[in-house]
């Protein structure tokens, strides 16, 4: 990817320099044509190939189209060395905020990372633009930051949580949010929208806000599908992992209920390629099995089960 990148931002500057030289050299010959200074050179007898000083001013002008050429391709490839350098540091405060909740929440294997890459296939399925996708990739990994903000007592505990537990659980969004707030990079814009509604539900039952609907941003509606399959696939102390069979099943049962149903739709559609990514840290594989505390989601504790 790196080194696609480098070979775009090449092409890029000789593209620009050559173009900028280019117009260059037109305006010379309009200039030129104008003054009659060109005409002496393709009309006969062609003088001016005789002429010291014709060819001096030709001359002149293409060591400054080199010269211009030069200067621009130099100027060019250092604002596109800049422009990746900046995305890189971008990227990489990203992931390290993502690494950092995931510390925070018990270092579930990967979970940032999977919802990162599969909200963008999704993404990329449902046809948005690459450039949405990337933002979206990236963003959806800090989904959960607001978790930072959770007591240990019930972040931490194993087993469903109380009520009263559920409803400090939920204030993760809010808390991701005004963690998020009031920045320019879009990326972090994007991450602020995703982590208020990854828990939103299509038909209004969700939190913090209760929206439905389209009223859900389409990048929280795509997170809300990625994140539920992972938190079904992967095991908890309360609960065994689901199969990739029994969350498909689900997510299309709740198509048009709790999830966008052209979101589920493309999830379930891209299905093999997001299972590639890894369940439960396990890359290609189905999770196991393990001892069955809860065979079917327990709908009473939707936040232990399907909660991400
Ligand atoms: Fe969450
Ligand atoms: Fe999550």
């Amino acid at each position: 990817m790196r080194v696609r990148s480098e070979g775009r931002a090449k092409s890029n500057a000789f593209k620009t320099s050559f173009l900028i030289t280019l117009a260059y050299l037109f305006f010379a010959l309009l200039w030129g044509l104008a003054r009659n200074k060109v005409q002496p050179f393709l009309e006969p007898p062609y003088s001016a190939w005789d002429d010291p000083v014709w060819i001096e001013a030709a001359t002149y002008i293409l060591a400054t189209s080199v010269l211009l050429f030069a200067f621009v391709h130099h100027l060019v490839k250092a604002i596109d060395r800049h422009h990746q350098e900046s995305l890189k540091a971008k990227l990489d405060l990203v992931n390290r905020l993502a690494l950092a909740a995931e510390f925070r929440d018990g270092m579930r294997n990967g979970h940032n990372m999977r919802i990162g890459q599969g909200s963008g296939i999704v993404a990329r399925k449902l046809g948005l633009p690459e450039t949405r996708v990337q933002v979206l990739s990236q963003a959806s990994m800090l989904h959960d930051i607001g978790k930072i903000g959770i007591p240990d007592s019930v972040l931490s505990k194993a087993g469903p949580l109380t009520p009263e537990e559920r409803s400090v659980m939920e204030k993760h969004t809010e808390y991701g949010a005004n963690l998020l707030e009031g920045s320019d990079l879009e990326v972090l814009q994007v991450a602020r929208a995703i982590a208020l509604t990854h828990h939103e539900r299509w038909d209004g039952s969700g939190y913090p806000a209760g929206l439905a609907g389209e009223r859900i941003p389409l990048e929280g509606r795509i997170v809300a599908v990625c994140d539920v399959f992972d938190a079904l696939t992967s095991e908890r102390t309360y609960k065994r992992a689901w199969t990739i069979d029994e969350a498909r099943t689900y997510l299309a049962e709740q198509a048009g209920r709790l999830f966008d149903p052209e979101v589920v739709a493309a999830f379930i559609e891209s299905l093999d390629e997001i299972v590639a990514l890894g369940v439960n840290g396990e890359a290609g594989q189905a999770a196991p099995a393990m001892a069955v505390v809860s065979a079917q989601p327990n709908q009473e504790d939707r936040y232990s089960v399907i909660g991400g």
